[in-house]
C-alpha cells in the first residue's frame, strides 16, 4: 500500500491512475478505523480498479467545545487494517497543507445542512462539504463510498455532487453494527461500561419504530412519542432529536405512506451518538 502525505503527490498519482484507464474508488474517513469503514473499502474494491482511502481529522467540521482534540487517532493501526483489506493508496495529509493560514473558502449545501444534526452542530456540514470537495479534487475519484451511518451527510454529499455537476458516482454502504446492534463508530470509545450498555437504546428504539409501522401505525407523532418514551428509560441517555423523514429530501413526514427513514441523535455521557434506519412499509 502506498502512503501519501502530500497533496501534489496524491494528485499526480490520481492522474497516473486515470492515464492508465483505471477506475478510482475513494473512501474518505477520519481514521480510527473499524469494520464500518472497512466495509466501505470492500465496496470500493468491487466498484473500482484502485482503492484510495483518506484519513484526515477535519478540524473545520468540529464546532468549538466539540471533540476535535480528543478525537481518537491511531494511524499505525489504521495502516495495518487498510493494508490487510487491500487498499492501494492511503492519503494522509497534514492539517497545515489542507488548510494553509490564508484558507478562506467554504462550500455549503443550503437548507439540508441546517436541519437535524446541523441544528445542534452549526457549521458542521459546511466543514464536511468543504473538505469532501477538496478531497475529490485531490484524489479525482470516479466513485466515492459513504456510509448510511451518517445518513444526513450522505444526502448532503449527493446533493453537492448534483448541484455542482461533479463527475463522481456516490455509492452508499449499509450500517455495520456490533453484535448487540450498536452502530460501529470511532466515538464509541468515549462510552464507559454503563453508557456502552445503555447505548443499545438507539438501535432498539429504531426497531420499536419499525415494529409499530409493521403493526399498521402510520402517524409519525405517535411513533416518535413511543421512541422518546422508550429512550427515557435509560438514565444516561439524553435525546437530541428523533425524526421521521423522507429518505431523499430529509423532509419531516406527518404520515408514513411509502418510503421513510427514522433518524436520531442521543447524548450518552460525553458522546453524541447517531443512528438511523429505513422503515419498511408493509
Ligand atoms: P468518519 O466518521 O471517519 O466516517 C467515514 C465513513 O465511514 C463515512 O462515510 C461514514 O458514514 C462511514 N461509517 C462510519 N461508521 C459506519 C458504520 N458503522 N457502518 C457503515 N459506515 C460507517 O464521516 C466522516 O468520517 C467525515 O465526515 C468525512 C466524510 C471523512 C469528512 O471529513
Amino acid at each position: 500500500m502506498r502512503i501519501v502525505t502530500h497533496v501534489n503527490e496524491m494528485k499526480s498519482i490520481a492522474d497516473e491512475y486515470r492515464k492508465e484507464g483505471k477506475i478510482i474508488a475513494f473512501v474518505p474517513t477520519m481514521g480510527y478505523l473499524h469494520e464500518g469503514h472497512l466495509s466501505l473499502v470492500d465496496i470500493a474494491k468491487k466498484k473500482g480498479d484502485v482503492c484510495v482511502v483518506s484519513i484526515f481529522v477535519n478540524p473545520i467540521q468540529f464546532g468549538p467545545g466539540e471533540d476535535y482534540d480528543r478525537y481518537p487517532r491511531d494511524v499505525r493501526r489504521d495502516e495495518r487494517l487498510l493494508e490487510q483489506r487491500g487498499c492501494d493508496t492511503l492519503f494522509y495529509p497534514s492539517t497545515s497543507e489542507m488548510y494553509p493560514e490564508d484558507f478562506l473558502t467554504r462550500v455549503r449545501v443550503e437548507k439540508l445542512s441546517n436541519i437535524l444534526c446541523g441544528k445542534s452542530r452549526p457549521g458542521h456540514f459546511e466543514g464536511v462539504t468543504t473538505v469532501v470537495l477538496k478531497l475529490f479534487n485531490i484524489v479525482k475519484p470516479h466513485v466515492a463510498v459513504f456510509g448510511e451511518k451518517d445518513y444526513q451527510q450522505l444526502v448532503i454529499i449527493k446533493r453537492m455532487v448534483r448541484d455542482l455537476n461533479l463527475d463522481v458516482e456516490i455509492v452508499a454502504g449499509e450500517i455495520i453494527r456490533e453484535k448487540d446492534g450498536l452502530a460501529m463508530s470511532s466515538r464509541n470509545v468515549y462510552l464507559d461500561p454503563v453508557e456502552r450498555e445503555q447505548a443499545t437504546c438507539l438501535f432498539r428504539s429504531l426497531l420499536l419504530a419499525q415494529d409499530m409501522v409493521k403493526a399498521g401505525i402510520r402517524d409519525t407523532k405517535t411513533i416518535i412519542e413511543a421512541v422518546n418514551d422508550f429512550i427515557k428509560n435509560f438514565d444516561r441517555a439524553r435525546i437530541d432529536y428523533i425524526k421521521i423523514v423522507h429518505p431523499d429530501t430529509l423532509e419531516e413526514l406527518e404520515e408514513i405512506h411509502d418510503r421513510a427513514r427514522i433518524l436520531l441523535a442521543v447524548y450518552l455521557g460525553g458522546a453524541r451518538l447517531i443512528d438511523n434506519m429505513e422503515i419498511d412499509v408493509p
